[in-house]
């Protein structure tokens, strides 16, 4: 039994507010797959970490009472600063940093249980893991600050050549499994102590697969990481489970595997929406379109329209589906988008938004900017709903999208996105594209929507644009 300051209850009092807290992240897990219930699932989830982490601190006497509850104000502090002052648009980066962090923290506790074993002892299942974990969470660390560097502009691209990186890859791999092995052999099987000698084994393992980390998403495409950031996150997860069989911590165990297979789960969604494998996205690259494709497609095809022409044909409107992408998030237009649904509801007509599965740079990123401008979630149509849909509508607004309402997707095989499911907006009466320029998206390539017959190009900025309609349909209503 331990003698901190819960110290004198049975261990089974630990191991229950440890299933309290599982029970708190499943519940959290689940809140968590409906925009809804959303928030409450983040609280849920949090609550249940809160209590696993002062029930371990306090049963073990890891900190006084007093010096947690200072190292959950800072800590706290600083996450709320965080949370608060981020933008939307930078949010993948965050939820990068916060991955690395979980990756690194578990490299630096496997470790601390290394050093906590000097005299040796620690038997193969525990130098397994701590091998395992110390791999798992360097990589992690270290991969996620390159991709939140990339994200944020920070790190450019990378100056090793494709095929010297990959042998790169392998030989630091490698070297980091043969440490973990010579680890798991030295301290594991031989009962040596673990930091002993010259060159302990831990800190080459934990050397090589913070290269090998930095090797492997260097090479990503910008626009690929929030697919790594998923995937990442799926890693960090994996890291703390590991390192929970390394504490013998039930909680981390429960908290890391369920984080491993929810990160596991949304990078196998967000591919299957791109129609790409993890593969392609971890070792190939997109190809881009080139400026004479473009002008080929557009050249005397773009007819251009005003805020005061779309107003019209909004008037004899009777049902409108706006498709938001990426550049509603870049302007901050979710508001002026809202103001617009709203007015038409008000005046009879019906207004449904078509949301596709990775518009945006983050799962659920258009849902979340809508919900903060208080859209109703019924009023949110997935991909599967809203298709069938628009042959029956009149005017379709795209405001900031682009690749998720892509033709090409459908009818070139050969294009990039061949087989990525995409808005079908074209099927409708009308159709107004609003972007500042035929500048390309996300996947580089043109948008041969812009050019058809039904399609009329809204040019501006999102915000703006929103807003000056919201005017003119004021103006005449
Ligand atoms: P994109 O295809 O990236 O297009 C966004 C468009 O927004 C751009 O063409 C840009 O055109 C316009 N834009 C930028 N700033 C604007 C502003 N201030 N006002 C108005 N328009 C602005 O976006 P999408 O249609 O949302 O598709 C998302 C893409 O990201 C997909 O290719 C998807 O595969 C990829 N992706 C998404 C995710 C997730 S999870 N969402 C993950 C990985 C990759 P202008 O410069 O001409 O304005």
């Amino acid at each position: 039994m331990a003698d901190g300051v819960l110290g004198h209850l049975p261990p089974s009092a630990l191991e229950l507010a440890y299933l309290v807290a599982a029970i708190f992240f499943i519940q959290g897990l689940r809140d968590m797959t409906h925009p809804r219930t959303a928030t409450r699932g983040n609280l849920t989830s949090s609550g249940g970490m809160f209590l696993a982490v002062v029930a371990t601190v306090l049963y073990f006497e890891i900190l006084s009472p007093a010096l947690l509850a200072v190292s959950l104000l800072i800590g706290g502090a600083v996450g709320t600063w965080l949370a608060v002052s981020v933008e939307t648009t930078e949010m993948p980066q965050l939820v990068g940093l916060f991955n690395g962090f979980g990756g690194g923290a578990s490299t630096l506790v496997a470790g601390a249980e290394l050093v906590d074993a000097t005299g040796g002892g620690l038997g193969l299942e525990l130098t397994t893991t701590a091998a395992i974990a110390g791999i798992v969470g360097t990589v992690t660390f270290f991969g996620s600050l390159v991709a939140a560097g990339k994200l944020h502009g920070l790190v450019g691209d990378s100056p090793i050549e494709g095929r010297t990186n990959q042998i790169l890859q392998v030989v630091f791999f490698a070297g980091a499994v043969l440490a973990g092995l010579f680890l798991m052999v030295q301290t594991g099987l031989l009962g040596e102590a673990p930091l002993a000698g010259w060159l302990p084994a831990y800190w080459v393992l934990v050397a090589a697969a913070a290269i090998f980390g930095i090797l492997l998403v260097y090479p990503i495409g910008g626009a690929d990481m929030p697919v790594v950031i998923a995937l990442l996150n799926s890693m960090s997860g994996l890291a703390a489970a590991t390192t929970g069989f390394v504490l013998d911590n039930t909680a981390l165990i429960v908290a890391g595997t369920l984080v491993g297979a929810a990160g596991l789960i949304l990078t196998f969604i967000m591919c299957e929406s791109m129609n790409r494998t993890l593969t392609n996205v971890l070792f190939g690259s997109m190809a881009e379109g080139s400026d004479e494709d473009m002008e080929d497609i557009y050249e005397g095809n773009i007819t251009e329209t005003s805020p005061e022409e779309v107003e019209m044909m909004l008037d004899a409107a009777e049902r409108v589906v706006i498709v938001p992408g990426y550049g509603m998030a870049v302007a901050q237009a979710q508001h002026a988008v809202a103001e617009l649904a709203d007015l038409l509801e008000e005046n009879g007509v019906d207004v449904e938004f078509g949301i596709h599965p990775v518009a945006g740079r983050m799962p659920g990123h258009m849902n979340a900017l809508l919900a903060e401008a208080d859209v109703d979630y019924e009023k949110m149509r997935e991909l599967e709903q809203v298709n069938p849909t628009f042959s029956q509508t009149d005017v379709v607004i795209i405001t900031g999208a682009n690749d998720v309402v892509n033709p090409s997707a459908k009818e070139d095989e050969g294009s990039p996105i061949a087989g990525m499911p995409v808005l079908e907006v074209w099927e409708a009466r009308s159709v107004i594209v609003n972007k500042r320029s035929l500048s390309p998206g996300f996947s580089g390539i043109p948008n041969p929507l812009f050019a058809n017959d039904n399609t009329s190009m809204l040019f501006g900025d999102a915000k703006q644009s929103m807003q000056d309609l919201v005017d003119a349909y004021n103006e005449n209503h």
